[in-house]
């Protein structure tokens, strides 16, 4: 494949706020910085930013005011839930949509309210982000699917808990797609086995939303998602805000956990009568920009069709794929094969022999102009038993950690490709990956062992300040 088989999916170029941004590189000179770290967070849309300033001319507060801006804003909040609805195809007399800042927040807040006996069991993965394991350790036990060696579900292993456990399992939750390989989890399956034995299922959708159509499918159908977690930063609209969107009777049984202004209906010194859906769960003035931040890049998505920007993903991995197999040393984790395309988003885990991690991100960024990711990714468990580190080293490990030194912790270098990014960022990753291989980079570079990062020798002051952009202008600090 040549560096002109793909090109920018349709004009988003044009779409990507901050696209053609120069920054400066180690040695001074101002390069367009190009952003292969999209897992962690996308850059703004150009329509969520027309949105927002359509917007606050009208900005007042939500829910709490009789002026005619108050009742514009509460209008426009209120509407942001049904878009959102409308994104993964909830019915909305039986779900609900709740606004909080992020996925994290949303599962927690879930986990807070999940109806979960004593002796209830949580079913996950090995394969999860931090944020869909530790909230639910608090509840329940949780017990883990394992993956296979190169990091897909088990499923087998799956199935097997399921019988296990029967009669105790209250929800299975999983990752839509796995922000380490890419993987996505065949959750519809999942969730028919999931219901098959009495438990709901929790979909964390954070990965999967921008490159993945989603439907929740029928309430009443086996297939259904009974809960639906989102980040709106990840889907080209900061902010500030997330979503959950499931089946409203968890909330409308139970009293929310966050209480105070908006959550009521009716107080008195000794009694409280909660409000209705969403509200009663969306305590204290809400972040309305954040929701109509997020409502307009659902319907960017929705219009668009992730379907198209899909292919362009994929297309963009498989040329990923096939560039990185001339970077002599490099180990790809997950699927290298550029066939093993239709269960994939577009992450790249992989490492260069002999270079740490961390090492290998710094001159990426330094020198390239490249943001990537190092490290564990919130998912230090899978991480582990993708780079195959025994219990043993990782309890050593984690001892020489909690001690203070970061210097040798495990990890892996992370590309995650989003809809704007093209074949000549890939080409000037490979690049630059191949001159880390073979020495030719020129800063010297020391590690900091509180945190494992590397930073040049030479003195931070080679960098020059960002140039001001013409649009950040009015809004950056001098
Ligand atoms: C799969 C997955 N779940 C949850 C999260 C947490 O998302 P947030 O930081 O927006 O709460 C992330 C973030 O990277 C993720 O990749």
């Amino acid at each position: 494949m040549t560096g002109t088989g793909v090109g920018r999916s349709s004009d988003w170029a044009t779409r990507i706020v901050g696209l053609d941004l120069e920054l400066p590189l180690l040695d001074g000179r101002l390069a367009r910085y190009i952003n292969l770290d999209n897992a962690a967070t996308t850059p703004p849309l150009r329509e969520v930013l027309d949105a927002v300033l359509r917007f606050l001319p009208y900005y007042s507060s939500v829910h709490r005011g009789a002026g005619m801006k108050s009742r514009v804003s509460t209008a426009a909040y209120d509407e942001a839930h049904h878009t959102i609805a409308r994104f993964v195809g909830a019915n909305t007399h039986t779900n609900t949509v709740i606004f909080g800042k992020n996925t994290t927040e949303a599962i927690n807040k879930l986990s807070y309210r999940y109806p979960l006996p004593e002796d209830a069991i949580v079913l996950s993965t090995l394969m999860e982000h931090h944020s869909n394991d530790l909230p639910w350790r608090r509840r329940a036990r949780v017990v883990r699917a394992t993956a296979t060696s190169d990091g897909r579900l088990d499923e087998d292993d799956l199935d097997r808990l399921l019988e296990t456990h029967r009669g105790r399992v209250a929800l299975v939750t999983v990752s839509g797609a796995s922000n380490v390989t890419g993987f996505v989890q065949p959750i519809h399956r999942l969730a028919r086995k999931a219901h098959a034995h009495g438990a709901r299922i929790l979909v964390d959708a954070a990965q999967l939303a921008a490159h993945r159509p989603i439907d929740v499918k029928p309430d009443d159908d086996p297939e259904h998602l009974d809960f639906v977690v989102l980040s709106a930063h990840k889907m080209y609209a900061p902010f500030g805000t997330g979503a959950l969107v499931g089946a409203k009777d968890v909330f409308q049984d139970s009293a929310p956990e966050y209480r105070g202004g908006g959550t009521v209906d009716v107080v008195t010194p000794d009694e409280v009568h909660w409000a209705g859906l969403p509200d009663r769960e969306e305590a204290g003035s809400p972040n309305a920009v954040g929701a109509i931040a997020m409502a307009a890049a659902a319907r960017v998505l929705m219009d668009t069709g992730v379907a198209t920007m899909q292919s362009h993903e994929a297309s963009l991995v498989a040329y990923a794929l096939e560039r990185l197999r001339s970077v002599s040393g490099i180990r790809i984790y997950g699927e290298s094969h550029p066939s093993g395309l239709s269960d994939r988003v577009g992450v790249i885990p992989f490492n260069l022999d002999g270079v740490p991690h961390a090492l290998v991100a710094a001159i990426l960024g330094y020198e390239g102009g490249i943001g990537v990711r190092n490290g564990c990714f919130c998912a230090q468990p899978y991480v582990a038993h993708l780079l195959g580190v025994s219990s043993r080293e990782a309890a050593r490990l984690a001892r020489q950690s909690l001690m203070g030194d970061r210097s040798a912790r495990p990890g892996m270098v992370r590309i995650s490709l989003a809809a704007y990014n093209t074949v000549e960022d890939l080409d000037a990753l490979v690049e630059m990956l191949i001159r880390i291989t073979e020495g030719r980079y020129h800063g010297a570079y020391r590690q900091v062992p509180e945190s494992g990062d590397y930073v040049p020798d030479t003195p931070i002051t080679v960098l020059r300040p960002p140039p001001c952009h013409p649009e950040a202008a009015a809004v950056l600090p001098s």
